[in-house]
């Protein structure tokens, strides 16, 4: 299985099911950012993988507050690193103590604080398509620990009918 995956997304109620088959792969520690332009689909993704953990209330863009903490089958952390401009302004994420303390992690401009990152995520790219509503999501596994997921990831993809390839 090649460590990258291409999502083709018609609606925002397919990217909803995207992260709905994502979720359902994730553990407690794991790490995805999301990257793409304003209005490419990051928190309406953040958003569906929220409502597939079952989290309570609406999950709005932390944008103002960079940290987000929600409740569902699994704590998920919602961040939006938009804002940072300077490295040295991560520290206050407190990253690699949210990593650890038994959540799954979603950040927006993740690509932004790339040097911050750990060794092994899951990077989606998204990218405006053709027409109002089309998304391309680039999958790609950074570093080990994603790759043995994704073919199942694949599989709940289909089955939600979300095409990939
Ligand atoms: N295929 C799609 N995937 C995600 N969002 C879509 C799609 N088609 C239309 N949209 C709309 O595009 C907007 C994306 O906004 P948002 O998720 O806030 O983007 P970002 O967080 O990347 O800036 C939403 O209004 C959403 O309803
Ligand atoms: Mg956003």
């Amino acid at each position: 299985m090649p460590p990258e995956l291409l999502v083709v997304s018609n609606s925002a109620e397919q990217t909803r099911a995207c992260a709905a088959a994502l979720a359902e792969q994730c553990r407690a520690g794991d790490l995805v950012i999301l990257t793409g332009d304003l209005g490419a689909g990051k928190t309406a993704f953040c958003q569906g993988f929220g409502a597939a953990l079952g989290v309570p209330g609406p999950i709005t863009s932390p944008t103002f507050t960079l940290h987000q903490r929600h409740e569902g089958r699994l704590v998920m952390h919602h961040l939006d690193v938009y804002r940072i401009e300077q490295l040295d302004e991560t520290i206050e994420l407190g990253l690699s103590e949210l990593l650890e303390s038994g959540g799954v992690t979603l950040i927006e401009w993740g690509d932004k604080i790339r040097l911050a990152l750990p060794a092994r995520y899951l990077e989606l790219s998204m990218e405006l398509g053709e027409r109002d509503d089309d998304r391309r999501i680039r999958v790609t596994c950074v570093g080990d620990g994603w790759q043995d997921r994704m073919a199942a990831f694949t599989e709940s993809l289909a089955l939600r009918g979300v095409t990939s390839c």
